[in-house]
């Protein structure tokens, strides 16, 4: 369990950094992260490395028993790279090229630009990968941009012919036809800008994702030559920039970290950030910047209530980050980001807010031995893939889809039940989840469709959302009804509709209750000889989905598949998940009022650890099936907690010994 901040011992003269350093002990840090963006200090001409004053800055935080997290300063490239190399700098959509006075102006594509990227990071590799402070390294910096220059557009078209041969195979497999898009040679292929062919628009994804795996190997690479074994690579993500495939980013990283900055606090639409992150390798994260109080670049820059961070960051521990960092240490006196949170001020001494650190410091360090070698362990998964998303994004069809709402619908169901999700891309296997959500696998290939299926065989209860299995994989409508090959379980799509307004849903799983659709109603039909059952069916509305059914269940070997072919409203959503979970025996460790957030982690010999943080403005009352000891006060409670409004417990068994999963 690691707990810091960003510094940029760049920013202040030398004498200044113990006095720092010693305030982050206070405030019971372990780790700092720093390097990103030094690049014009760390060479300031081309050539000419300058890493003496990083080599002090690193023994100090050594003496100072605090451990590093080196980035390489890549984006932020120094003057005399642009200047004498314009073909490192990215263009955006409109063809405008950048100048220097911001950042992240290098382009990834630009090959001259990963030259000078991957030796910066050679250069402190071979100087610091023996560091004893260094125990891991970041990657740049939220990527997230690619350019609109001609190399790059050379480059993708380079990547098609790779991936189609001729031009004449990509006009068939992407039906060209339409609207004379048929193209009579490579150089012909655009950079998509705007709305473009659908399967155009996925290709530039797809390519956008081996740009940033090669941007991101070519220092991983440099880096490895020289890092001892443990040093970790990671790169920081923000799960909104989904330009690309995070999960095949994280394919070629030993962690991720994850940057998170919100205006409020929202539980449990917190965690669906934290869930991604966890997904996209399975495995404990970072949370690798957070906001000390405020953000600088929003509409209103308020700052998180008192508790309010510490609340954050046991989410976060809860979900699974193995670390916290509070972005940035001290205000920069310039520089675009001014008016940001921070922990000390320009003046050098703590804000308000570093009080609040020194408590969330002092709660993970007695946390840290309850929470040593603990995961997650979720047994129910819900799907979420990039290129579903992308191609949803794209063809909307209602502008009320917003896929990301739709998909977190479910795990919001999930996570107010108390239960561990974990979020993970269709290609994942299955083995080990007993309950398996797949919102929208919109653009579905036998392959899965047949690993799933296989699956429910086997026992797994799958539930299938809207615009299920409509598309191939290369954004083709399929032939066949939807949902495509999950058709052979005995339900498919006869019609889809978006819902001008809702529509009334009713039938045997909401009891006498009324539901609604909204935004998104399809009509299905169930095959009786596969034995399927109508679980819902749209009211009287005066159109064409009048009493067809709505939500259909079908049993299918030793598991169950229910077609879910509405966006219902939340009781709705609720209704068809409780149902799903009815029979798999899966069930929260504890019964939490939906205002209490409740995360289990998880030894691997079974023995587990409960975090629970309350999002109440009340007491609330928790019952414990044994006694617990909360291992943030020390304090032992019998048959059940108290949680005061806005507090935190993590609660272990009390006695002889943590109970047992
Ligand atoms: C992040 C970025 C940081 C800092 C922070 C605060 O997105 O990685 O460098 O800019 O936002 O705005």
């Amino acid at each position: 369990m690691h707990f810091g901040t960003s510094w940029y011992p760049e920013h202040w003269p030398a004498e200044r950094w113990p006095r720092d350093l010693e305030l982050m002990r206070e405030a019971g840090m372990t780790v700092v992260r720093l390097g990103d963006f030094a690049w014009s200090r760390l060479e300031p001409e081309e050539g000419r490395f300058e890493t003496d004053w990083l080599a002090e800055a690193l023994d100090q935080l050594a003496g100072h028993g605090l451990s590093a997290v080196l980035a390489t300063p890549t984006a932020g490239p120094p003057v005399w790279l642009t200047d004498r190399y314009p073909d490192t700098l990215i263009v955006d959509a409109q063809g405008r090229r950048a100048g220097h006075g911001n950042r992240a102006h290098g382009s990834p594509s630009s090959p001259r630009h990963r030259e000078h990227c991957a030796r910066i990071a050679g250069v402190l590799a071979r100087r610091f990968g023996r560091h004893p402070a260094v125990i891991g390294w970041q990657i740049d910096n939220e990527l997230n941009a690619l350019s609109h220059d001609e190399d790059t557009r050379r480059q993708f078209a380079g990547w098609l012919k790779a991936r189609y041969g001729t031009v004449e195979a990509l006009n068939r497999a992407w039906h060209l036809a339409f609207w004379s898009q048929e193209y009579r040679d490579w150089s012909q292929l655009p950079i998509p800008v705007g709305v473009q062919h659908p399967s155009l628009t996925l290709a530039w994804r797809r390519f956008a994702t081996t740009v940033f795996r090669d941007f991101v190997r070519c220092q991983a690479d440099a880096i490895r030559a020289h890092a001892r074994p443990g040093q970790w690579i990671s790169h920081n993500v923000m799960t909104a920039q989904d330009d690309y495939d995070l999960a095949a980013l994280a394919e070629d990283l030993d962690l991720v970290g994850l940057d998170y900055y919100v205006g409020r606090l929202d539980h449990p639409g917190a965690g669906a950030h934290h869930d991604v992150v966890r997904g996209l390798k399975r495995r404990p994260y970072w949370l690798m910047e957070a906001q000390p109080g405020s953000a600088c670049w929003s509409q209103v820059n308020n700052a998180l209530d008192r508790g309010e961070a510490r609340r954050l960051a046991w989410t976060a521990v809860g979900h699974g980050a193995d670390a916290v960092l509070f972005w940035q240490w001290r205000s920069s006196p310039g520089g675009q980001e001014q008016y940001h949170g921070t922990l000390v001020g320009p003046d050098g001494r703590p804000r308000p807010f570093y009080e609040e650190a020194a408590v969330i410091g002092r709660e993970l360090a007695a946390a840290a031995p309850a929470l040593a070698g603990t995961v997650p362990a979720p047994e129910v998964a819900v799907l979420q893939g990039y290129e579903d998303r992308w191609a949803v994004e794209a063809q909307r069809h209602h502008a009320g889809f917003d896929p990301t709402a739709y998909w977190t619908s479910f795990h919001r169901a999930l996570r107010l039940r108390g239960l561990d999700v974990d979020v993970v891309v269709p290609s994942t296997p299955l083995d080990g989840y007993r309950v398996v959500v797949a919102p929208t696998l919109h653009l579905l290939d036998d392959g899965t469709g047949e690993r799933l299926l296989d699956w429910v065989r086997r026992g797994g209860r799958l539930l299938l959302g809207v615009r299920t299995g409509m598309k191939d994989t290369e954004n083709l409508l399929l032939p066949g009804r939807q949902p495509g090959p999950l058709a052979a379980a005995g339900v498919s799509v006869v019609e889809y509709y978006a819902l001008p307004d809702p529509v009334p849903v009713a039938g045997e799983l909401l009891g006498g209750r009324a539901g609604r659709a909204r935004i998104w109603a399809e009509w299905l039909d169930p095959d009786p000889a596969a034995g399927a059952r109508v679980l819902l069916r749209y009211g009287a509305a005066g159109g064409w989905l009048d009493g067809r059914p709505a939500v259909v269940e079908v049993p299918l070997g030793a598991g169950t598949v229910t077609y879910c072919g509405a966006w219902l409203d939340e009781d709705g959503t609720d209704a068809v998940v409780g149902r799903l979970l009815a029979g798999s025996g899966i069930r929260a460790p504890l019964d939490v009022p939906e205002d209490v957030e409740l995360c289990r982690r998880v030894r691997p010999d079974g023995e587990q650890v409960l975090v629970l943080v309350s999002h109440a403005r009340e007491r609330r009352s928790v019952a414990l099936p044994e006694p617990c000891t909360d291992v943030l006060t020390g304090v032992r409670h019998e048959d059940a907690v108290e949680i005061a409004g806005g507090d935190v417990v993590v609660l272990v068994p009390a006695g002889d010994g943590p109970r047992r999963a």
